[in-house]
């Protein structure tokens, strides 16, 4: 019995492949490594180099290790390049995830975890936002990933597959322990940017609208450390393997953090003064999104045990000075 990890050689998906092994399971991961590293890869896993939406691959990695769940976390992440290319997102993260589902049903393989995306929302009236909130996605991203949720939805009615739907907030942060992190260049998350400016990588960064209808006038985000999102992950793996039924949950805090006070916390953690322009609303930015977090933790019993904006910072900013 084994856990097929796709996107495992990626920044969430190695916090994920050394959770698994530290629990005893036995892990294939499949990568095509476009945005991922193979040392992200620990030797104790099983490694392939190919691509999800390679039927063929897929269905021989799940008759040879005797895949029982799969969690899929292989896709393509950055929302304005999917403005840019979204035939290009409709592919990588839906067809390719039609592919995948399929294999699994064709395989009898009984449970799927996805990482979904609190894009689906797109821009939410209502703070926080619950699951229930209306799906709205304004780019081609959170409009492929909420096919394949709807997928997953239709296929987990007709077929023996339960599923659970992860929506991810902000994810941030590193392995506690510095053995992983986000490596991803030309990344766009602001913890990530923001440490590479400390750390002089990058000349400074931009804050992009300070007007905004919030306590400081900058966008507010729900920040998720990565270990507190892989224990979700364990959790929703163990709930399916226990008969739970499928679901699908956002995966936030609850609470969240300016722009501001992000880049207060990556000074005081590097103990430098970043380099901070001031620029215009980007289209489409929100507000604020924070996530409505009770059905997680009614369904899952999920405990988070890293909110912590300093701790989170920390961590990225260790793995930031390793790279
Ligand atoms: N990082 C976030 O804040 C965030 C928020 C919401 C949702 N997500 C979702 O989480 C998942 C993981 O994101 P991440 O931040 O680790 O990104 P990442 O780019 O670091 O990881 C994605 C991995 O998938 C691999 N991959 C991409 N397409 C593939 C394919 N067709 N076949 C095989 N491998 C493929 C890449 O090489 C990479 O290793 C994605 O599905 C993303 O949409 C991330």
């Amino acid at each position: 019995m084994a856990v097929l990890v796709t996107g495992g050689a990626g920044y969430i998906g190695s916090h994920m492949v050394l959770d698994l092994l530290e629990a005893g399971e036995e892990v294939v991961v499949v990568d095509n490594l476009s945005t991922g590293f193979r040392r992200a890869v620990p030797q104790e896993a099983a490694f392939v180099e190919g691509d999800v939406g390679d039927g063929a691959l897929i269905a021989r990695l799940m008759a040879d290790y005797g895949v029982d769940a799969v969690i899929h976390f292989a896709g393509s992440i950055v929302v304005p390049d999917s403005v840019a290319d979204p035939l290009g997102y409709y592919l990588n993260n839906t067809v390719n995830s039609r592919t995948l589902i399929a294999e699994a049903v064709r395989a009898r393989v009984p449970h799927f975890i996805f990482s979904s995306t609190a894009a689906v929302y797109g821009i939410a009236r209502e703070m926080p936002v619950g699951e229930d909130a209306p799906l709205q996605p304004i780019s081609p991203y959170g409009t492929s990933k909420l096919m394949t949720e709807w997928m997953l939805r239709d296929t987990a009615i007709a077929h023996p597959l339960s599923y659970v739907a992860l929506r991810y907030f902000n994810v941030a942060g590193a392995d506690p322990k510095g053995r992983t992190g986000q490596s991803t260049p030309r990344a766009t998350h602001l913890i990530k940017v923001a440490c590479e400016a400390a750390l002089g990588k990058r000349p400074g960064l931009e804050i992009y609208g300070r007007d905004y209808d919030t306590s400081d006038g900058t966008c507010i985000r729900d920040y998720i450390h990565v270990s507190d999102l892989i224990r979700a992950h364990g959790d929703a793996l163990r709930h399916l393997r226990a008969g739970g039924d499928s679901a699908v949950l956002n995966c936030g805090y609850g609470h969240g953090a300016s722009v501001l006070e992000v880049l207060d916390a990556v000074e005081r953690a590097a103990g430098c003064t970043l380099d901070k322009r001031d620029a215009p609303r980007r289209p489409g930015d929100a507000p604020e999104l924070i996530a409505g977090a009770d059905r997680i933790r009614e369904v899952l019993g999920w405990t988070p045990i890293h909110d912590d904006l300093d701790g989170i910072v920390s961590s990225a900013l260790a793995w930031e000075r390793k790279l």
